[in-house]
């Protein structure tokens, strides 16, 4: 299979995009959702990842072990907006599910949801990392994966963090958006990667409550162990491994699935550049991130 070249960012209705994610647009927009449909959203390099596996165990992890060795992660839980030839369509492999419920993942900001998930009133989960961390797996996602846009070195990679020149636009207007849709939309269910590291199974336990779902102890802990970083990493069904735009030589995509990472890439100065800037652009917010545990 040929390799994309890498695409370039452009403003699309105020957020930087690539055509990865733009292509499809009308018929994204389009989308038919169902009531029971589940809608997993992140800013990207957020744990998304890590989430979606967590729901699709918790559904699926009786269907046998076939749905889990042959079919991997991002077909079980497509990936809304990506349109990136000759794959399929992410729009695509979602029409197509065959599960109940479907679920499904986006990064798409707030306003960019085809709005028949609103329609349909369907549960949404949204997982969101503190910002060093995840400008910093960003950075290294950017250099292993083909299909963004290059990445620079560290010092612009970041700058244009802070410019809220990414793909998929501004992070902190990412996190503002769905934050503020959760005080309005109660289907919606808000989470940290942060907590998620701090303690897995209480996670699993509110994912649970939200998603009106009772497993056992015994499935539940299950679910735990299975998603740990570890097993993650080794699972070639999950860690992007059949992926060939992504080159894990380079970094691999289960990188280091840490909290505070950052403190090994900030200097001082950007560290004091980058909180004086956060302070600002979130002045209004009562959103509180966790850079350590
Ligand atoms: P790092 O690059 O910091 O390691 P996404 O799925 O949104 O692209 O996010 C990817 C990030 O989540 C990566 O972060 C990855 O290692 C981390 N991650 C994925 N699964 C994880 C797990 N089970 N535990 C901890 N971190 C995990």
């Amino acid at each position: 299979m040929e390799l994309p070249t890498r695409p370039t960012l452009f403003d699309f209705h105020g957020v930087s995009m690539t055509k990865y994610f733009t292509d499809n647009w009308e018929n994204i927009q389009n989308f038919e959702a169902r009531p029971d449909d589940i809608l997993i959203v992140s800013y990207p390099k957020s744990g998304t990842t890590w989430v979606c596996y967590m729901l699709d165990l918790l559904y699926f992890g009786n269907m046998g072990p076939e749905h889990r060795t042959s079919i991997p992660l991002h077909e079980r839980v497509p990936f809304l907006e990506i349109c990136a030839p000759p794959r399929p369509k992410g729009k695509d492999l979602a029409d197509q599910l065959t599960t109940s419920p479907r679920l499904i993942k986006t990064h798409l900001p707030v306003q960019f949801v085809p709005k028949s998930f609103w329609e349909q009133n369907c549960r949404v989960v949204y997982v969101a990392r503190n910002p060093k961390d995840n400008v910093v797996s960003y950075y290294h996602f950017g250099h292993m994966n083909g299909q963004h846009p290059e990445p620079g070195d560290w010092n612009t990679f970041l700058q244009k963090f802070m410019e809220e020149k990414m793909v998929f636009g501004s992070w902190y207007k990412h996190v503002n958006g769905w934050w503020e849709k959760k005080q309005a939309y109660s289907k919606l269910h808000y989470m940290f990667y942060e907590d998620l590291s701090e303690n897995t199974g209480r996670e699993i336990d509110q994912l649970c409550s939200f998603l009106g779902l009772s497993p056992s102890a015994e499935e539940k802990e299950k679910v735990r162990a299975t998603v740990m970083f570890d097993n993650m990493k080794q699972d070639k069904m999950v860690n992007f491994s059949t992926i060939q735009e992504m080159n894990q030589d380079v970094f691999p995509f289960m990188r280091k699935g840490q909290v505070a990472d950052w403190k090994n890439h900030f200097t001082v100065a950007q560290n004091k550049r980058f909180d004086e800037d956060y302070k600002q652009k979130m002045k209004n917010s009562t959103l509180r991130f966790r850079t350590e545990l």
